[in-house]
């Protein structure tokens, strides 16, 4: 096993942090001074390096360019109303990491690399924290197979680093959102659930249609008979419908076990809403718009966080919601802020100190 106290720190010689405008900040586009970096080679992980974010030397035959054994993550680290630092239910995403890494057939990462590397990268930059609404520095884990050999069989080799990009909000209006009924993202038995960069990389055609269209995102309809919803793109979906909250279940294997989604089922609850888990159909939303009960429709996400829908497009119906009168959406929404930014106190330890 890995001892924390192993990770070798080289620092940046220069930091990039006066050459960013911090009041505009795109999803993604810039990286802190620090990387962490740790190999997986001969069965056993070496001790985790922290140096300068920078380049990777790499050869083209990387087997995870050729067959994408490639996993990920996102999660966030804020700043509370004192200007202390902490990560964001990082342990859930730790998991959720190694379930991802177990069905990619890659070793799974021992939680001193993944967390306590986690902690000390952003300890080195935490002046990249944004302290400001809706910002925050995403974090960003990945493995990836680092074999370099292009026969098709599992790694034996791999990579895992974890990167911080500050950023702004994913989304920042109520989003447009298309129903699939072509195109699949996961049936039973396949990756679904896992946070592979495939599912990814075979997403972009029909959300590049989507957004041709003028949607932002699709909604992911089952792969038999293309009517029970599963989740948007980038974010699992939550549907208010009459006094309940409604979310697809997981028992298939074909959505992702979203951390802000059990958040929202958490809160949701304590707000006193009713949560259901289950299976729901198009038609069934269709009809709950018909008969005036569905109310509202988000989605929830580590990057996105709470993001209103204000309109659903299946087929030629289109529906159309008015979200300035929304309450359920909203107060989960600001009930997880002040959770954050410390108004509200932190009931379930979400917070990990940095
Ligand atoms: C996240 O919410 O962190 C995600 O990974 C979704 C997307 C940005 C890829």
């Amino acid at each position: 096993m890995i001892d924390a106290m192993d990770i070798q720190i080289t620092k940046a010689k220069r930091s990039k942090l006066k050459d960013i405008d911090f009041n505009d900040l795109p999803f993604g586009k810039y990286f802190t001074d620090h990387m962490l970096e740790a190999d997986f080679e001969d069965g056993d992980w070496k001790a985790p390096v922290i140096k300068p974010y920078q380049p990777l030397l790499l050869e083209p035959s990387l087997a995870a360019l050729h067959y994408g054994q490639s996993i990920f993550e996102g999660i966030k680290a804020y700043k509370n109303k004192e200007g202390e630092a902490f990560i964001f239910r990082p342990r859930d995403n730790f998991k959720r990491f190694n379930v991802s890494a177990e069905r990619m057939q890659m070793p799974v990462i021992p939680e001193e690399i993944f967390l306590e590397g986690m902690r000390r990268l952003i300890a080195l930059d935490k002046d990249w924290i944004p302290a400001k609404e809706d910002y925050s520095l995403y974090i960003r884990p990945l493995m990836f197979a680092s074999d370099q050999l292009i026969g098709v069989k599992p790694s034996e080799s791999f990579k895992f680093m974890i990167l911080l990009s500050p950023t702004g909000p994913y989304y920042s209006a109520p989003m447009k959102i298309y129903v699939e009924e072509k195109y699949s993202r996961a049936a039973p038995g396949g990756v679904g659930f896992a946070k592979n960069a495939g599912n990814y990389g075979a997403s972009m055609l029909a959300s590049a249609i989507a957004k041709k269209r003028g949607y932002d995102q699709v909604l992911w309809t089952d792969s038999v008979e293309h009517k029970w919803l599963q989740e948007v793109g980038t974010m699992n979906v939550f549907f208010i419908i009459g006094s309940k909250a409604i979310t697809p279940s997981l028992e298939e294997g074909t959505i992702l076990e979203g951390v802000t989604r059990d958040s929202a089922i958490t809160v949701l609850k304590e707000m006193g809403l009713s949560v259901e888990e289950r299976k729901i159909s198009i038609e069934e939303l269709m009809e709950a718009h018909k008969t005036g009960n569905l109310k509202e429709a988000f989605g929830t996400g580590t990057a996105a966080t709470i993001s209103m829908i204000k309109e659903l497009r299946y087929k030629d119906s289109v529906i159309h919601f008015n979200t300035d009168g929304w309450k359920t959406a909203p107060e989960l929404k600001k009930i997880l802020k002040d959770i954050r930014d410390g108004s509200r106190e932190d009931r379930h330890g979400w917070k990990f100190a940095v």
